[in-house]
């Protein structure tokens, strides 16, 4: 059905070529043009709003299922309410098979695949998935190759951490390196280096330190920077394009900046509670609402990450949303049991515009870039071209200066029961979001049937 004309009216708008007051007509959810001067249609007023593109997280995970039937807090239908609620029009999310455990095999790619398009079914934004090869899988590259040829997913995760469940040892790690690079599939790669982390951990446990901090000491820096330096070597030996996800320390891009150097395509994504908070929450009585891998580094790694940022290392700024009730992350549990994760679909594009642009000076250009502009190049989802241009999708979101605005779990609309930006001002409310030329914020609120999101096939 066709839709009528709305145009967005004398916003800052952020565009390829730098921030200008314009008009952005839309029509039929598209970009149909950017110009100086009025024209007829549903008008929204963005006057003294930026105007930005929608943004894309490439790194969430809804309805992520835990060994005893525990769940991440948000399925596909709240986590993507929040992502539109947040100004997030796109998510990437994973498909994670089953991994070989007590003498049965991993699950087929495919069967993981179709069981993971039908919860994401549920979703308000667009998304996409990531395939995962997780330990155990046999014949990889054909998996692989079947499951891109019919699903249209160009991007498959491994984890060189979490050895006793999806992890892969070195052997496997290259396996899907080399299968990756013949298929021209991007290879995401979580580096931490998984044995090391687990003869830490059962130290701490037989030393009787059950607690949160004992988390992040078990997760020392240099288990980052040898499995980022490990995982560039792979791609350079295998050619494999490989982004590797959430670089918490300045060791970690020290290796990607020196694989670059050798002629390596690698890509780095920063991860936003990586960049706001610090160790300090792990002094605090609710350390453990802070447990996620890796874990939260010193200031002094905190402040590194924004001096990159600046430089133009990172290719982009994702969330890996993954909060759970405040009751599974506390209690009497070891750290080694506590679910890892925390929120910040909903939250990331006014957090990271509001401290780059204030706390850092960065150009909303710049961080168009990590919100969005970055993951579209990387992924190249159809219709998200990650930039305010003609004849892209009208994915836009519009963010208005707001100086009261605080992050609080009362108002968020992620189901877990707390945020971990707690009381942090916001700098921002996200005044309206079109997803494909559909207005699903309006004047902050959620619109009552914001329409279905799509799926979004990788363009390779
Ligand atoms: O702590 C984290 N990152 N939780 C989500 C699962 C993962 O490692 O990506
Ligand atoms: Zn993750």
């Amino acid at each position: 059905m066709k839709r009528g004309k709305i145009i967005v009216r004398g916003g800052q708008c952020v565009l390829p070529g730098g921030t200008e007051q314009k008009d952005i007509v839309i029509d039929n959810g598209k970009i149909q043009a950017i110009t100086g001067t009025a024209a007829q249609g549903q008008v929204i007023n963005a006057e003294g709003c930026i105007v930005l593109p929608g943004g894309i997280d490439p790194h969430v995970h809804f309805h992520l299922p835990l060994a005893g039937g525990v769940f991440s807090a948000d399925d596909f239908r709240s986590g993507s309410i929040a992502a539109l609620a947040g100004g997030t029009t796109t998510i990437i999310d994973f498909i994670t098979p089953r991994p070989a455990r007590d003498g049965k095999t991993a699950q087929d790619l495919e069967e993981a695949a179709e069981q993971r398009l039908s919860e994401a079914e549920k979703a308000v934004c667009d998304y996409s998935l990531h395939f995962s090869a997780v330990k155990g899988m046999k014949h990889i590259a054909d998996q692989l190759k079947r499951c891109r040829d019919r699903f249209s997913i160009n991007s498959c995760k491994i984890y060189l951490a979490y050895q006793d469940s999806i992890g892969l040892d070195d052997t496997e790690a290259m396996n899907v390196f080399q299968a990756a690079a013949g298929l021209n599939m991007k290879l995401l790669v979580h580096c931490e280096w998984g044995e090391a982390v687990d003869f830490l951990r059962n130290g701490y446990i037989e030393r009787g330190r059950n607690d949160a901090r004992a988390h992040a000491l078990s997760r020392p820096v240099w288990a980052e920077q040898l499995a980022v330096q490990k995982a560039c070597r792979m791609a350079e030996m295998c050619g494999t394009e490989i982004y590797i996800v959430h670089i918490s320390t300045a060791e970690g891009i020290g290796e990607v900046i020196k694989a670059r150097q050798r002629g390596v395509r690698v890509h780095a994504e920063a991860c936003l509670h990586h960049l706001l908070l610090d160790e300090e929450k792990y002094k605090n009585k609710d350390a453990a609402l802070y447990i996620m891998s890796p874990p939260l580094r010193s200031s002094g790694q905190k402040e590194a990450l924004w001096q990159y940022l600046e430089a133009g290392i990172f290719d982009s700024v994702s969330t890996d949303h993954c909060p759970f009730m405040r009751t599974e992350k506390t209690g009497e549990t070891p750290f080694t049991l506590i679910p890892n994760g925390v929120n910040g679909v909903e939250e990331r594009v006014a957090l990271l515009m509001h401290t780059a642009t204030a706390g850092y000076g960065f150009t909303p250009e710049k961080v168009s870039r990590y919100l969005t502009g970055g993951a579209a190049s990387v992924f190249r989802l159809r219709g998200k071209s990650g930039a305010i241009t003609a004849d892209s999708d009208a994915d836009l979101v519009i963010l208005k200066p707001d100086s009261t605005r605080m992050i609080t779990a009362q108002h968020h609309h992620s189901q877990s029961d707390y945020n971990c930006y707690e009381g942090t001002p916001a700098g921002f409310s996200i005044q309206t979001v079109l997803r494909r030329g559909e207005i699903t914020v309006s004047e902050g609120l959620i619109a009552e049937n914001p329409g279905m999101g799509e799926f979004l096939p990788a363009e390779y």
